[in-house]
């Protein structure tokens, strides 16, 4: 599939935003650790969550999602291998190793696939694992994993890693005891799958910040819960509206989760009217002022924006830094946006961009989700018309994209 897009329009009216991708990865999962049946509202309609879908119905649970809503019901929950070529799919397929581990006692798993923008080792969540008294059976990409019987204990991670914090949680809501978790991701998604386990009855605290506790308890009944704002898909259209908006509500949004860009913004030199739950944009006229960006975890820039914002980065005079602290490989869109007409210089893990430069339509390629949605921005500010090939790896993570551009006066088609 390929994205058609007629650049330089003007875009005005209001982009309501999805539920978080990454919390709803996290959520779906662990929905299969509760005794009863789970209710989660606010799940995006992106690809990676069909596949989730899919893993689920393969494990013999009984799902449906409509509307956004998705109902979990695992009584006739099976422990069987998800098949590789599922596995590969998706980074969040490895949450399934903790929680079918918890509640069979065994699990065998391929390892996961995701975005390729660097090695992505899973050795955090094995070293979890281990600890709270898994034993791990490697073999190339295939991992299995026994315990007598899961026991809390003291884990350090190495990176607070998002996906080993969730996974060791995960491990430790039914094991026997206490778990503490150091240096722990801060995440809101971290946040946000704490909230749901609590309301099913877990003993969680100190989720949000680097050191995390976890009382082990017996049963974990159903309940509802909500998936936060997507903060990444919030990210692209603030940034998406300081180039080619007019006047462009990004609304349903928890402004303090990206505030870090927000703040990055008022340092070029961008204004905008924040409120409550939405932010207004206008694309400024003025010379904007070159700024340095490094990612970090949260509250840090945040990696996932980091290729976005890249494009807005062209828009100022002189020479900006982008230096990228989380992924060893994650500028793939930059010969494509140097293609486009930026002046874009990789430098290890640092970008050179100087500027201004204007971005020409192109032919360009989507290689992996975030790089697709930064050639986005760039093709909706760009003089001509720009074909994005390979788009699937964008729908996996940005909810009714074409719908909710053309709303808002985008010229643009998904062929
Ligand atoms: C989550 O990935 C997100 N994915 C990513 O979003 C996001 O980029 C990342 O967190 C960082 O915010 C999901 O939530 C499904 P990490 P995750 O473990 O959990 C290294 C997007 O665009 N590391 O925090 O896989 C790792 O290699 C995606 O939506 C180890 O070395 O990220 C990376 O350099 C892409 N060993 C760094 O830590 C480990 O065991 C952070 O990874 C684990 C991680």
């Amino acid at each position: 599939m390929e994205l058609k897009i007629k650049g330089n329009r003007t875009l005005t009216g209001e982009i309501k935003i999805s539920g978080s991708k990454n919390s709803a990865l996290a959520l779906i999962p662990i929905a299969l650790l509760s005794d009863g049946v789970v209710t989660i509202d606010n799940v995006p309609e992106v690809s990676d969550i069909f596949v989730l879908k899919e893993i689920l119905e393969y494990l013999g649970a009984k799902v449906s999602f409509d509307n956004n809503v998705m109902v979990i019901d695992n009584a006739n929950l099976v422990n069987k291998e998800i098949p590789e070529e599922l596995s590969h799919k998706m980074r969040a397929s490895y949450y399934f190793m903790p929680v079918l581990l918890s509640r069979f006692n065994k699990v065998e798993m391929f390892f996961p696939g995701g975005c390729s923008i660097g090695a992505r080792p899973i050795d955090q969540t094995l070293k979890a694992l281990t600890a709270l008294g898994g034993v791990v059976d490697e073999k190339d990409n295939h991992y299995a994993i026994t315990t007598e019987g899961l026991v809390g204990g003291h884990v350090y991670l190495d990176m607070p890693s998002v996906g080993a914090t969730v996974n060791t949680i995960i491990a430790a809501v039914k094991a026997k005891g206490t778990t503490i978790l150091e240096n722990a991701a801060k995440e809101p998604e971290i946040v946000n799958v704490a909230t749901f386990l609590n309301s099913m009855g877990a003993k969680i605290t100190g989720a949000g910040t680097s050191e995390i506790r976890i009382r082990g308890v017996k049963k974990l009944n159903g309940c509802y819960t909500e998936v936060i704002p997507d903060r990444i898909e919030a990210g692209t259209y603030v940034i998406a509206a300081a180039m080619v908006g007019e006047n462009l509500k990004i609304s349903n949004i928890i402004p303090e989760h990206i505030e870090a860009l927000l703040l990055k913004m008022q340092e070029m030199g961008i204004d905008f009217e924040l409120n409550d739950n939405s932010v207004l944009i206008t694309a400024p006229k003025h010379k904007l002022k070159p700024v340095k960006i490094k990612t970090l975890g949260y509250p840090g820039f945040a990696t996932d924006l980091q290729q976005p914002v890249t494009p807005l980065l062209t828009r100022c005079s002189g020479v900006s830094k982008l230096e990228e602290t989380i992924y060893e490989n994650r500028f793939n869109n930059v010969p494509y946006l140097n293609e486009m007409g930026a002046n874009i210089e990789i430098k290890g893990r640092e970008l050179k961009i100087s500027g201004p430069t204007e971005f020409k339509g192109k032919t360009v390629e989507a290689t992996d989700l975030r790089a697709g949605a930064s050639l986005l921005i760039a093709a909706l500010a760009a003089d001509g018309n720009t074909t994005i090939k390979n788009v699937n790896h964008i729908l996996r993570g940005y909810d009714n994209l074409v719908e909710k551009l053309r709303a808002v006066g985008a010229d643009i088609e998904l062929v």
